[in-house]
């Protein structure tokens, strides 16, 4: 008899994001008349930029040709997208070769699909509160978790530490969902130890162009030493609004070996076996992002959503909540007022003001009593979902 994938049994019942999917889908089909503001999952709310759309339709317009049209491409990326991101890195001073950036289909795919350059007996160390996916993945591959806990004594963004040295290290920065960031001198000994234990960062930079604060780092490859212990995994999802139309990057250095076997090379023959590379007419989109008119566009994108994270700070700020994030990062991340649980606060929200947020415990136990706001709604919803939580917290008088 077939034996399945045994390890999905010590998953939860659902991933989190579509667990509080089917709540609120529920609470909806149940008030149908009362309008829920969603502030929950990440999932922007503003269209693609111009740049973008025109470099689509050119794409769609060269597939209509015979001259310019596009079969299979290369599976590791177009030529061109590669190089645009590339020359995007070298721009800020990263040393980068073309054929270390691999085109992907986004990050949260990577992030499970990378997974298979490592051996099932490879440990997997997750900094909490983190993306559920972290985890979720390494379960159904059977992996060894180690769970280290952050807080607010260490920022969220705690140093490394030698009771748990781990095969692979996830590093998410600016953090999910706490919006943390990670400053350069912390990143240099998280690579300093990957590098003297031989352990592998899989560094998540999904939200590195809201980084705000100049000296913090937008890429682990600014840090020395991170080309023999690191691969980053960024995605246009968030950068520029591409959650419905799928496009990332990941980058492999040839530098990163472990017992004589070359990460990069490895990842080339993943990707010829289980891809046949992204469709042309969005990496053809996906290129428009790294010109000069693209990223002045997306740069206006991303501005609409800070704004979005003042109106919710104000709120918090106005009652005497502490948060992180909001600034270098597009989420809110507070405690849940006078001493409530976060699913307890989860389930208020939706009961009395129907504002969808994202429950900490969500992002690990030590997340519980936390609660996590996106910034990428629209105006009006950002405008309408700040007034009635004023009037919530106001209300139960924190
Ligand atoms: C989130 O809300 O944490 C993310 O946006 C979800 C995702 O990227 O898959």
């Amino acid at each position: 008899m077939t034996k399945p994938n045994m390890n999905y049994a010590n998953l939860k019942d659902s991933y989190l994001f579509f667990g509080i999917a089917q709540k609120v889908k529920k609470y909806s089909e149940e008030n149908p008349d009362k309008k829920i503001l969603r502030l929950g999952i990440g999932d922007v709310s503003l269209p693609l930029c111009k740049s973008v759309i025109s470099a689509l339709t050119e794409g769609v317009n060269d597939q209509a040709e015979k001259s310019s049209f596009h079969g299979y491409m290369p599976e590791c990326g177009a030529p061109f997208l590669r190089r645009a991101i590339a020359d995007f890195y070298r721009g800020r001073g990263i040393n980068v070769a073309d054929d270390e950036v691999f085109v992907s289909s986004g990050a949260s795919d990577e992030l499970g699909d990378i997974l298979d350059l490592f051996d099932k007996e490879n440990s997997a160390l997750v900094i909490e509160p983190a993306y559920p996916a972290y985890v979720d993945a390494n379960i159904i591959a059977g992996r060894k978790i180690i769970h280290l806990a952050s807080g607010i004594a260490d920022g969220f963004t705690p140093e490394p530490d030698e009771d748990r040295i781990s095969d692979i290290i996830y590093i998410c920065s600016p953090n999910n969902p706490t919006g943390a960031v990670f400053t350069r001198e912390k990143l240099k000994k998280w690579v300093d130890f990957a590098n003297k234990h031989g352990s592998v960062i899989l560094f998540d930079a999904a939200y590195e162009a809201f980084i705000e604060d100049e000296s913090v780092p937008h890429s682990i490859f600014e840090i020395d030493g991170a080309e023999t212990c690191a691969i980053e995994i960024c995605s246009l999802s968030k950068t520029a609004g591409f959650t419905g139309t799928r496009l990332g990057y990941t980058v492999i250095p040839k530098a990163l070996i472990r017992c004589g076997m070359n990460f990069n090379a490895m990842w080339v023959r993943n990707r010829t076996t289980k891809t046949n590379g992204v469709s042309y007419i969005i990496q053809k989109g996906g290129a428009a992002v790294f010109t000069e008119q693209g990223r002045k566009e997306i740069k206006e994108n991303i501005a609409y959503y800070k704004e979005n994270a003042k109106i919710l700070m104000r709120v918090l700020d106005g009652c005497g909540i502490e948060y992180t994030g909001g600034v270098n990062a597009p989420y809110i991340w507070f405690k849940c007022p006078n001493g409530m649980g976060s699913w307890e606060f989860f389930d208020l929200l939706l009961e009395k003001i129907r504002v969808v947020g994202t429950p900490g415990e969500g992002f690990g136990s030590c997340g519980d009593g936390y609660f996590r706001f996106s910034t990428f709604g629209s105006r009006e919803d950002t405008l309408e979902a700040a007034e009635r939580l004023q009037g919530l917290l106001n209300s139960i008088k924190v």
